[in-house]
């Protein structure tokens, strides 16, 4: 690929990565690559003292911070990727919304929206919303040139997943309101949606420019969704939201929870690879999706609570189930328990890093 991107990535060193070769779907016999949702946070002692005193979303853009906090555990764990350090309320509080991170809740937006009225006053994203996004960019700069030759993951929510806490103003069980809205104001929905998969697709397109090497779209509840209504009312703005980075050269990573039911129209949204949470195996997967797709996953965050016996065991049965895919990148099932003893993580990707390639596949 002749982009400018690659060329400017390959300063870096990341180019020969063998993480993006197996996103890309390229044989590599390099160890087994690994990172970690929610890699960065609170189970480190380092991102809990750099932290105090500064709220979750204000350090997500403060660019010296966030860059810190992303590197933090490719430093400890030796991990095959940073994840960039944000989340996917950012772009939401960078559009004018007032939201919050509430400690041990999540997302919670002061003014849910819920009307037509209330669509109709979500803020336009003009040129202002661009120079916004300028900490998120810094960050990025910043967060690369520390990695050096390990690759930077940048990401977005889902719109789903996203106006899912806009509708509910703040994290809820079945997401009733939203999916409510979905199914009776249609045309409500589809005009929220499509202004969070703009700002959303803006957030992640400025990272790639800026430096990330992959994206990967979160969309943590779309398994509340059955195929039909994924497809009506979910699928079209994750595809909106994967086009802001389509005509760039990076992998893009789809995720769902609990959406093994939804990894055929979740990889047709746009995606090419399919991150996988643990409630299916990587070779029903494979089966599932067609030949030849890269796929990520799926290690149960619950063995990062057994033994270690348990926890390589199944360290070796995600390795070898991911070897029906051509290309594999060993990932969580879901992001890591904020509880979780960081050096569990460590001895995991040490112990990965000592299998053979011959383990995995591609
Ligand atoms: O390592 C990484 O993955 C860092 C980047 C990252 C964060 N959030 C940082 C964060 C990413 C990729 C996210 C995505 C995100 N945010 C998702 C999708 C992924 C998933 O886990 O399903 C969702 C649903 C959110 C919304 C959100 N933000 C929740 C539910 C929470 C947890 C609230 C809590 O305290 O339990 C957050 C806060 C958040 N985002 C933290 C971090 C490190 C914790 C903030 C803190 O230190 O208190």
């Amino acid at each position: 690929e002749d982009h400018p991107l690659q060329r400017s990535r390959a300063d870096h060193g990341t180019a020969d990565a063998p993480l993006l070769a197996r996103y890309r779907g390229v044989a590599t016999d390099a160890p087994p690559s690994v990172w970690f949702m929610r890699q960065a946070g609170r189970s480190l002692p380092e991102y809990r003292k750099l932290r105090e005193g500064t709220t979750m979303l204000d350090s997500c853009l403060i660019p010296e911070m966030a860059a810190e906090i992303t590197v933090q555990p490719v430093r400890r764990h030796r991990v095959d990727a940073g994840i960039f350090f944000s989340d996917i309320v950012v772009p939401m509080r960078l559009a004018g919304l007032e939201v919050e991170i509430k400690p041990g809740v999540g997302p919670v937006f002061a003014r849910p929206v819920r009307t037509e009225a209330d669509v109709d006053a979500l803020p336009v994203l003009d040129d202002s919303f661009e120079e916004a996004l300028e900490p998120i960019r810094q960050a990025v700069r910043l967060t690369v040139t520390e990695l050096g030759s390990t690759p930077l993951i940048g990401f977005a929510g889902a719109p789903f997943t996203v106006a899912s806490y806009l509708v509910e103003g703040a994290p809820s069980r079945d997401h009733l309101a939203a999916r409510a809205l979905m199914r009776s104001r249609p045309e409500v929905w589809e005009r929220l949606a499509t202004w969070v998969a703009e700002a959303s697709g803006r957030f992640l397109r400025a990272q790639v420019l800026a430096g990330a090497s992959a994206v990967q779209q979160f969309d943590s509840w779309a398994g509340s969704l059955s195929e039909q209504t994924y497809r009506a009312g979910a699928l079209p703005y994750s595809r909106a939201l994967f086009e802001h980075v389509a005509d760039l050269p990076v992998p893009r990573v789809h995720f769902g929870v609990g959406a093994a039911h939804l990894l055929t129209p979740m990889h047709e949204a746009g995606a090419t690879v399919m991150g996988v949470d643990h409630r299916i195996t990587l070779t029903e997967a494979a089966r599932i999706l067609p030949a030849g797709t890269p796929l990520q996953g799926n290690i149960d965050p619950a063995v990062l609570f057994t033994d270690e016996a348990v926890r390589f065991a199944e360290a070796d049965a995600v390795l070898a189930s991911g070897a029906a895919a051509s290309g594999h990148v060993v990932n969580l099932g879901h992001g890591v328990p904020p509880e979780t003893d960081p050096q569990v993580l460590t001895d995991l990707v040490a112990y990965l890093h000592e299998q053979t390639a011959a383990a995995c596949s591609a």
